[in-house]
């Protein structure tokens, strides 16, 4: 299975841009990845043609009320989960926020909640915040500097029958690790603990499974997976059944209503599905799987296609990267150990501020990250939240050539250019 990279760049208008003459590259996917051109297309749509709350009874609204069914239904087979389990919101921080106070709600002193030294901030301070509120013991799982792999062996000690809930990430936004969430989610519901997993820097790579991964919570934020600026979140039904409701007296006690109050951005759960819809539309591309086939299969293979296309440009990017003097990359370089990383890298270069670097690279119209993109744990393990470093990420729509054309323009900075 091959992805055709001209017509997958083909689906989005921003990949064509050029400033002077110098094509852009993007390899700031990490932070937010480009949009494909459906999404783009059914965000007008609904605003010329459906532009109304929903509820009524006259056109717009009930088209409305149609496009926010069917934007569910996308976001519970991007989850694998059911249509009652899933809400909309305006990214994932604030999803976890909100969720936050609801799960804590009965935490009592003498309890403790399991965080990581991996994770995005965003699935450590509402979490923080919460046991500090109810006057509970935070305990932190911890990473190996060897293998960037999280410390699983040391969960038997760190989770016991006090344990309320255990939050730790997929994919980590500064290593690349793709954890094993499944094995964490376990041992937290042996003890009826509640497991909440940040999928924001994995969704774009593969296809998530709540049913397989057994948690309660699940967040990915649409804007990292080629859509509008939004997020979706998967709630257990258990989980449901155990925490308050967060709504107004007037609106229905049944999800999404019992858990995301307000007015939803409907163009934004628009733009969300038609990302799911091109998702979905890589495994086509790839010639792996037909348009007649349920989503939830086609969007597997279409992740499928893409995760192939990102391990050979990983693949490629981690053998020129050691020919670039002076690097030091913080996460997994073994090429054997791909199927354990996204294709997230961050490194440093040996005399060379991750500023120096970034601004050099963005003098070539080439866009990467530099700091620690609020990664405050993983950051702080390694004693880089004061340096940063830099971070190149690729996703399906990057080619080998924008590859080669980094690893040049690296070497190039390395060696004082
Ligand atoms: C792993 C991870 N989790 C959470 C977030 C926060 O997402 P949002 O901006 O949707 O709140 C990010 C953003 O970079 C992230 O990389």
């Amino acid at each position: 299975m091959q992805l055709p990279i001209d017509q997958v760049r083909a689906a989005f208008p921003a990949l064509a841009l050029a400033d002077d003459g110098e094509p852009r590259g993007y390899f700031d996917a990490p932070a937010g990845t480009q949009v494909a051109r459906r999404v783009i297309d059914a965000m007008g749509h609904v605003m010329v043609q459906a532009c109304a709350n929903d509820g009524g009874l006259f056109r717009t609204s009930v088209t409305t009320g149609v496009i926010v069914e069917s934007a569910i239904a996308s976001a519970a087979a991007f989850f694998n989960c059911g249509d009652d389990e899933v809400i909309f919101g305006l990214n994932t921080t604030s999803l976890f926020f909100q969720m936050a106070p609801l799960i804590a709600h009965d935490w009592r002193a003498g309890d403790n909640i399991l965080l990581t030294r991996m994770d995005h901030d965003a699935n450590v301070s509402p979490w923080l915040q919460a046991a500090a509120a109810r006057g509970v013991e935070v305990r932190f799982l911890e990473w190996d500097r060897e293998s960037f792999a999280l410390k699983l062996e040391t969960l038997p000690d760190l989770i016991d029958a006090r344990t309320r809930a255990v939050a730790v990430g997929h994919a980590s936004n500064f290593l690349g690790t793709i954890n094993d969430v499944a094995a964490v989610c376990a041992a937290a519901r042996a003890v009826g603990a509640v497991s909440i997993v940040d999928a924001v820097q994995s969704a774009p790579h593969m296809a998530l499974d709540v049913a397989a991964i057994g948690c309660d919570l699940m967040a990915a934020s649409a804007y990292k997976f080629f859509g509008p600026h939004a997020a979706i979140l998967f709630v257990s039904r258990r989980l449901q059944a155990i925490i308050p409701p967060l709504k107004v007296r007037p609106s229905a006690d049944v999800m999404p209503t019992r858990l995301a109050p307000g007015t939803p951005a409907f163009e934004a759960m628009a733009g969300t599905a038609a990302a799911i819809d091109h998702l979905a539309w890589l495994g086509e591309a790839a010639g792996t799987m037909s348009a007649a086939q349920p989503l939830r299969q086609r969007l597997v293979a279409g992740l499928a296609a893409a995760q192939a296309h990102e391990t050979d440009l990983m693949r490629q990017f981690l053998a020129g990267l050691s020919d670039v003097p002076g690097v030091a990359l913080h996460g997994i370089a073994n090429p054997n150990r791909l199927h354990e990383r996204v294709a997230t890298f961050t490194f440093e270069l040996a005399g060379k501020s991750s500023a120096d670097v970034a601004a050099a690279l963005a003098a070539r119209n080439m866009f990467v990250w530099h700091g620690y993109y609020y990664a405050w744990e993983p950051a702080g393990v390694l004693g880089v939240k004061e340096r940063g470093a830099v971070r190149v990420g690729f996703t399906h729509y990057n080619s080998a050539a924008e590859v080669d054309a980094l690893l040049g323009a690296l070497a190039g900075i390395a060696r004082g250019g």
